[in-house]
């Protein structure tokens, strides 16, 4: 655990492939470039960063109900489960810390299943479509929501 106060940057599904996977919708960037550039941004910042993926629902809500006691904020693209998962979404609100909900692609530009989030109604913001600015811009956003609450 890093000194710093430490925000959980958590992905979903599907976003290991980054980079090759559909390169229009997603650009071509990797996971690897977004955590990098992340942990740049956190550090002039002032904050840690634990940067994570997993591809499993379960996995992904052990590390939310770890942020409870482990970290200040969350901020998560939960990817596919977005649009189906009830018990992420019950995990965030146990959490009890900052959300911000990030998308890569403008979900509303895309299929009508994509429009509807479980995680939005528990998320302090939401921000989507911009791509991979769309962390730097969350972890701007989670560093005076956190000054906010001191
Ligand atoms: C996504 C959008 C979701 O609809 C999709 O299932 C993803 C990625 C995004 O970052 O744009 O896997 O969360």
């Amino acid at each position: 655990m890093p000194d710093q106060a430490a925000i959980l940057i958590l992905n979903g599904p599907n976003l290991n492939m980054l980079g090759v996977r559909e390169p229009t919708v997603y650009g071509s960037e990797t996971l690897g470039d977004i955590e990098e550039s992340c942990k740049e941004r956190a550090n002039h910042l002032g904050l840690g960063v634990d940067f994570r993926q997993s591809n499993h629902e379960g996995e992904l809500i052990d590390a939310i109900q770890e942020a409870r006691e482990n970290h200040k904020g969350i901020i998560i693209n939960p990817a596919g489960y977005t649009h189906t998962s009830v018990a992420i979404r019950d995990a965030l609100l146990i959490s009890e810390v900052p959300i911000i909900e990030v998308h890569l692609s403008n979900v509303f530009q895309r299929e009508e299943f994509r429009h509807h989030s479980y995680v939005t109604p528990v998320s302090q913001g939401v921000i989507c479509g911009l791509g991979p600015i769309g962390y730097l811009l969350a972890l701007e956003a989670m560093s005076k929501i956190l000054e906010g609450s001191d």
